[in-house]
Order: C-alpha cells, then sequence, then structure tokens
C-alpha cells in the first residue's frame, strides 16, 4: 500500500495544471496527472518523470462519466488512497476579443455553450468530488482544490463571458457545499483563483507566469490540519466570492 501522499490533478498537461503537478510532485507526492490528449498528457508525465519526479499519467475526459468512474477505479486498484484532488481542468469557449463584445453578450450566447463549458468548469469537478472524496474520508485525510476564478465573484460580477463567469460562480458554490458537508471530516475543500497567467488560456499578455498561479493552488492542496475549509483564496489570502 502506498504511503506517499496522491495527488490527481486534471488538465495537466500544459499550464496551470502542469505547474501544479511539477510543485505537488517537488514537495514528495506521488501525481497522477490527467488530461484528455493522450499524447500530451503522455508527454508531459514523460518531461517530469526525466526530472526526477514521481508523475504517472492518466488519459480521461473530465466531461465522460465513465471515463471518471475509471479513473477512480484506477485509483483505488493501483494507489489504495487519494490525499489530493485538484480541478483544473478547464475551458473558456467564449470568445475573448472585447472588440466583439456581442459574442460573448449574456444576450446573444448560445445556452448550448453555456451547458458545455458548465460540463467541464463546474459537473466535472462534482463528479471527481463523488468518486474521489469517498476515499479521502476511508483515510481520514484529504484536500480538494476547486481552480476557480476572480471572473466567478459575484463580489465583482462584470458584464461578458456569461458562460465561464457561471461556471466558475458554480464551482464556488460546489466549494461551499461539499466543505458544509463534510465539516466534521479532516478532509478540507477551497477554491482558489491563480491569478492572470500566462497559459493558452490566459494568453502572453498576462502578467503572471503559471508557476507564480500555481503556487496558491499547491498551498491549498498542502494545507495543514489546522487550515482553512470552505474558503475562496488568492495566493493564500481569502478573497471575497
Ligand atoms: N490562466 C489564467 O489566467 C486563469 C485565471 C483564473 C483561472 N484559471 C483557471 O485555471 C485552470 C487552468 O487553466 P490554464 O490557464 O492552465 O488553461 P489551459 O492552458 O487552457 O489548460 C487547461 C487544461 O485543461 C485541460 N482540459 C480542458 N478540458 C478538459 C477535459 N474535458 N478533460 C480533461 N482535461 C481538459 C486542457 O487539455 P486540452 O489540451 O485537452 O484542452 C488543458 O490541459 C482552469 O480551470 C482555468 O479556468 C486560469
Amino acid at each position: 500500500m502506498l504511503t506517499q501522499k496522491l495527488a490527481v490533478v486534471t488538465g495537466a498537461g500544459r499550464g496551470l495544471g502542469y505547474s501544479v503537478a511539477t510543485q505537488l510532485a517537488v514537495a514528495g507526492c506521488k501525481v497522477l496527472i490527467v488530461g484528455r490528449d493522450a499524447e500530451a498528457i503522455g508527454e508531459a508525465a514523460r518531461q517530469l518523470q526525466q526530472s526526477g519526479l514521481d508523475v504517472l499519467a492518466h488519459v480521461a475526459d473530465v466531461t465522460d462519466a465513465s471515463a471518471v468512474a475509471a479513473l477512480a477505479a484506477r485509483v483505488r486498484r493501483e494507489f489504495g488512497r487519494c490525499d489530493v484532488l485538484v480541478n483544473n481542468a478547464g475551458v473558456f469557449l467564449e470568445k475573448h476579443d472585447p472588440a466583439l463584445p456581442k459574442a460573448a453578450s449574456v444576450l446573444a450566447v448560445e445556452p448550448e455553450l453555456v451547458a458545455e463549458i458548465h460540463a467541464c468548469n463546474a459537473l466535472a469537478p462534482l463528479r471527481l468530488i463523488q468518486v474521489l472524496v469517498p476515499l479521502m474520508r476511508e483515510n481520514g485525510w484529504g484536500r480538494v482544490v476547486n481552480v476557480s476564478s476572480g471572473m466567478g465573484q459575484l463580489a465583482d460580477m462584470g458584464g461578458l463571458w456569461p458562460g465561464y463567469r457561471m461556471s466558475k460562480a458554480a464551482l464556488n458554490a460546489l466549494t461551499r457545499l461539499t466543505a458544509k458537508e463534510l465539516e466534521a471530516d479532516p478532509t478540507k475543500v477551497n477554491s482558489v483563483c491563480p491569478g492572470w497567467c500566462r497559459t493558452r488560456m490566459g494568453g502572453e499578455g498576462a502578467p503572471r507566469s503559471a508557476e507564480e498561479g500555481a503556487r496558491g493552488i499547491v498551498w491549498a492542496a498542502l494545507l495543514p490540519d489546522d487550515g482553512p475549509t470552505g474558503g475562496f483564496f488568492r495566493d493564500g489570502q481569502p478573497i471575497d466570492w
């Protein structure tokens, strides 16, 4: 039976997920990196293994219920534990171009597109929590990090990009719900905004590197036993919902 902490990081073939996986492995975890593109996630795992890190790849589209069930079955069979779940996989499918605001307007967006964004950004984390939190509870320790965004903050809700914003607000609600239900449990559940980072999603103009953004996520993934639960954080500091 594995005694090392086992961390599952979704969407870890590149960007923030890749940096989170790297930092968790450097901190001593065995990390199962999950991605839907077999070649990309395999190559990411090879790169990390070549640096001497304990990382394995798993191919799964997190919006596919049977793929998520297969992931959980592998985690149970191969490792017998799950200590950390980082729900990082995310999509931003609405047009980014502020010069074309209608493309991303709440008055014009296709509801089907909003549903597609929700499937990945909010419902997949729900499914992953449902299959992996029971393993955390069996071992009496767990950390769930939902990688959210300031764009989902009700306290600072701008216009435009309704699918993405609604999905991250829903993800934050999932954090609160799960933390409440696990109140009497050692497993902690938090939302983290990484800040605006230079990734394929964030673009080249973002002020932070993926490594910087990943630090706040890893902080929440390795919280000590007296750490917070049910909160929303950026760089380890609480922010408004
Ligand atoms: N970058 C920012 O400024 C920023 C700010 C706030 C929050 N965030 C959040 O941070 C997280 C990571 O974003 P990022 O900036 O690193 O974006 P990214 O570079 O686009 O990476 C997203 C990752 O998620 C994967 N993914 C997407 N849909 C998936 C699915 N259905 N199943 C499995 N994997 C899937 C992607 O794989 P594919 O190659 O297969 O698409 C990719 O590896 C997201 O949740 C995002 O909303 C980012």
